[in-house]
């Protein structure tokens, strides 16, 4: 019987899933997302590697230095993204990566995301952008109809220290009415539930200071309840001069697998 708890057997049958129906010895590019249920990933990475059936030349993309670390531990290949050559020239796809796997906080029914709690959605974002698919692994917590609904510590968004200040002051000012899509906001839905978002700037274990991301940014952690429409809640943010990168992926995602509490897998695409 296995000794992981429920919640850590439910990441590894997803991420083992996934790696299983996505990296053969076809994938020559792989990118490899970061967190707790990324390692499962890797740890069947490592089988499959032991196996003979991944592509012997295989290139794995980091998101983070943990991202790094698991490759390097696998005794896969790591590559930076901008070493890469286009995978489809004239295709009018800038893809360099054949798929990216990659952890997420919440996932919603159209397979929009919240990214970030580990602080590393800039970079997760950058190879999801480069890759031709990003399939998304979680445990059954993080199934969601609606972002904003299961995860509560708000959307995680990388600002420059420079004014990490200002940045939560503006992302506090934040109205719920889609002002990005030429809508008049009297007539467009809300974007997000509350009022009044409220910016948290993440800070180090035992308050030693805010957490410093692999960029040496910041992270402001903003909660704003329900996010109805994730595609304008990221433009809206992403607008705020300073915001880095915002750890919502709206329409990113082509597959997510759960691992459910029964022991099953679904995946939704
Ligand atoms: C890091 C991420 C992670 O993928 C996300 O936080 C999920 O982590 P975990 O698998 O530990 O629940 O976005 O920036």
């Amino acid at each position: 019987m296995s000794s992981l708890n429920l919640v850590e057997q439910s990441k590894r049958s997803a991420a083992f899933a996934a790696v299983d129906k996505h990296v053969g010895p076809t994938v020559r590019v792989l990118g490899v997302g970061s967190g707790s249920t990324v390692v499962y990933a890797a740890e069947r990475l490592l089988e499959l590697k032991r196996l003979n059936k991944l592509h012997p030349e295989l290139l794995c993309v980091p998101t983070s230095f943990q991202s790094k670390q698991l490759i390097v531990d696998a005794g896969l290949r790591a590559s930076d993204l901008d070493d890469l050559p286009e995978l489809d020239p004239g295709s009018g796809s800038f893809a360099s990566i054949d798929v990216t796997i990659d952890g997420a906080d919440e996932v919603d029914a159209e397979l929009n995301a919240i990214k970030g709690g580990g602080g590393a959605h800039l970079r997760e974002k950058l190879v999801a952008a480069a890759s031709r698919k990003l399939v998304l692994i979680a445990d059954y917590r993080k199934d969601s109809e609606v972002l904003g609904d299961k995860w509560d510590k708000g959307v995680p968004v990388e600002v420059s220290p420079l004014a990490w200040s200002t940045i939560k002051r503006q992302l506090e000012r934040m109205v719920p009415k889609s002002r990005v899509q030429g809508v008049s906001t009297a007539d467009a839905a809300a974007a997000f539930e509350f009022n009044h978002p409220i910016a948290v700037l993440r800070q180090a274990v035992r308050k030693a200071g805010p957490v410093v991301t692999d960029n040496g940014n910041f992270i402001l952690d903003v909660s704003m309840g329900k996010i109805y429409d994730p595609l304008a809640v990221e433009q809206l943010i992403k607008m705020v001069p300073g915001v880095i990168e915002v750890g919502i992926f709206s329409s990113m995602a082509a597959e997510a697998w759960f691992g459910n509490e029964d022991g099953s897998i679904a995946c939704r695409y």
